[in-house]
This record gives C-alpha cells, structure tokens and sequence, in this order.
C-alpha cells in the first residue's frame, strides 16, 4: 500500500474523510499526539487499526468527536458532571470514560460497556472529523511499544507503507496523550495522567477526583492492574537503554555529567534529557520527540534528570519511567 501523503488544506482533508467513509486508515494531528483514525462505526476498518499498529486487541480505542453534541449519538446515561467536564475542557486533552450506547461496536472498545470520548483542540482534526461525518476511533499513530508520535514525520516512520493516508500538519502542541478521566463511577477517576490534572478536575467539579491508585506503582510485571487496558502494556521504549537519574537536582546534574563523560571516553554515544523543572508543560511538549531524536542519532544510552512528581510532572514521569523500563538511579 502507499501511503498518502495530505496537507491540512480543506480539499486534503475532504480526501482524508472519503478515505474514512470507505473503510480505511489516516492518520490525522490533534493538540496531544498524532492519532491513527478510522470510522469509529465500522467494525472492520477498526480492526484494521489494531493490525497497522501491532495492538493488542483488547486495548480499547478513543472515539474522537467534533461537537459536544455528538457524546449523546455515543454515551448512555450522560451525568450533569460530564457536561459540566465536556464544556469546559472541550475541545482538548480529555477523555471521558462513559457508558456506551450499542451503536459502539465491541471492536472498538475492546469489548468493554463503556467507551472512551474525546473531542480534540485541533481545527484540522475537527474539520476532518466533521467532513467524515463519523465518530473517529484513533488511538497514537506509533507502532504499538513505541513512542507517540508528535509530527507526522514520526507517523511515516512507523506507519509508512501500511496506512492509507497522513494529513500532516502542525506539530502537537502538548505533546503527551489526553488525561483519560472514568466518569462511570460515584467518584471520578483519573486512568491516565495528562496535561488536565487531578486539581483541574476537582476544581471544575468542585468535588474530590481519584486518581487510579495503581499509577503510583512501579510494576515488575506482576500485580499491576491499572483500570485502563493500555497502561500495562510495554510503552514508549527507545532503541537505546534508558536511565533516570532521581534525588536532589545539583546532584542529579552532577552525576549525569559524570556517567556522561565516563562513557564517552568508552566509545559510547550518549543523549541527555534534561528539563527545567519549573516549566513540566515544556517538558511533556518535548519528551517523545526527544526519545525518536536519541534513536535518530544512534544513541547507546539516554540519560535522563527526574521531574518533580506533581500535577504535570507526574505525568511527564508517567512516560519516562515506562520508557525507562523503571530503570532509576537514585544519587
Ligand atoms: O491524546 C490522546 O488521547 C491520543 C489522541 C490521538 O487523541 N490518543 C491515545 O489513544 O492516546 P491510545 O489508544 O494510545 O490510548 C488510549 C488509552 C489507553 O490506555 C486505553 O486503555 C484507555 O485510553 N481507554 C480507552 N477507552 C477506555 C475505556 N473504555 N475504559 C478504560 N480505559 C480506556
Ligand atoms: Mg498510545
């Protein structure tokens, strides 16, 4: 198959939606990370997409809308909670777990009773999403255990060949994937860490937000059991070893420095990610991208200084230390 290459021009974009409507494959940009779309409907094009990425089948997708109107086509017993979230988060990095309505083939939710919705901040998302007049079921555009991709580039790089089209547009401006927020039980809760924090919510909310407490683990493999499928897959792994340096800052830098020239002198190439921790929103903007540059220039190693774990932190290190495989050096 060759892929297409389209612009985010409105008569790309028309392409992008016929393609769409005939049961295939595009990728599209959204202000997270760049999503591999298919009609959301359609059983088959969705099973398509678990075959282009490698993913496991029962990981459930999310289902990309461009009105706050279309969550009621979607979702059974819609809580004045939701749309209190729905309007003032959308469009942008939220998503809603919800009870689903039967229109939602099991295909796309991995068989679950409820379904993923989220209407992103990108207008080339959205006009594509509105041109197809279809919900779009698209999780990251990356080959499944590789980094999210931010630029359509990244698609090509792992899609190449085997998806119909990618609309290449700006970069992702936040970087990390939507905060993923459970709103079918009593009290919400956080499954997946974004830009859209826990205070975030309780503040809209005005009342308490969970946060699913096994994302506060460091999972050897057994006994993990987050409440979102995808969070205990093998994710965002480099070519290169990774390792997070982690304690007070001035000896994290130091000691980064030291392992640094140590294995230079081996003959090793080494790529260093260090963020100012002051600005975490920078650095969830830049991590992904940051680890396809390291395995871009051929590192051996990436050495990496720990974020504070709090708000958008907490997120950013979410990734890094899967990426890292929970390889920590504590100085
Ligand atoms: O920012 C994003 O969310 C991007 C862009 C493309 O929108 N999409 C994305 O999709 O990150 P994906 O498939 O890579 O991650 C979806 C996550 C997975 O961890 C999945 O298990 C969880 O959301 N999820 C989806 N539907 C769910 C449901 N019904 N219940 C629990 N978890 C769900
Ligand atoms: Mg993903």
């Amino acid at each position: 198959m060759n892929t297409l290459l389209l612009n985010d021009t409105t008569e790309d974009i028309e392409k992008a939606a016929k393609i769409i409507a005939a049961g295939g494959l595009v990728a599209f940009p959204t202000e997270t990370v760049y999503g591999l779309g298919a009609n959301a409907l359609n059983p088959s094009a969705v099973d398509k997409v678990y075959a282009a990425k490698g993913r496991p089948s029962d990981n459930p997708m999310i289902v990309h809308i461009a009105e706050i109107s279309d969550l009621e086509r979607l979702a059974e017993d819609i809580t004045k909670d939701m749309l209190i979230l729905a309007e003032k988060f959308w469009p942008g990095p939220m998503t809603m777990v919800v009870k689903r309505k039967a229109v939602v083939p099991d295909n796309t939710t991995g068989g679950l009773d409820t379904v993923g919705i989220r209407m992103p901040n990108n207008d080339t998302a959205l006009e594509f999403i509105k041109l197809a007049g279809c919900p779009i079921a698209a999780p990251s555009a990356n080959l499944s255990g590789k980094p999210s991709p931010t630029t359509a580039d990244h698609v090509i790089e792992d899609l190449n060949g085997n998806i119909d089209a990618v609309i290449k547009s700006d970069d992702c401006r936040v970087g990390i994937e939507s905060t993923v927020i459970d709103m079918t039980g009593a009290t919400p809760m956080i499954l997946r860490p974004g830009i859209l924090t826990q205070e975030d919510f309780s503040e809209a909310l005005k009342k308490r937000v969970e946060m699913d407490p096994e994302l506060n683990k460091r999972p050897d493999g057994k006994d993990f059991h987050p409440k979102a499928p995808g969070m205990k897959y093998k994710h965002y792994a480099p070519k290169a070893q990774m390792i997070i340096f982690q304690g007070d800052r001035q000896g994290v830098l130091a000691a980064i420095d030291t392992e640094r020239t140590e294995r230079e002198s081996a003959g090793e190439k080494v790529y260093v990610i260090i963020y100012d921790d002051d600005m975490q929103k920078n650095a969830a903007r830049r991590f992904f991208s940051n680890l396809r540059q390291a395995d871009k220039e051929g590192a051996d190693v990436i050495l990496a200084a720990a974020l504070t774990e709090e708000g958008v932190g907490f997120s950013v290190m979410n990734r890094m230390l899967k990426s890292a495989g929970y390889n920590i050096r504590n100085v």
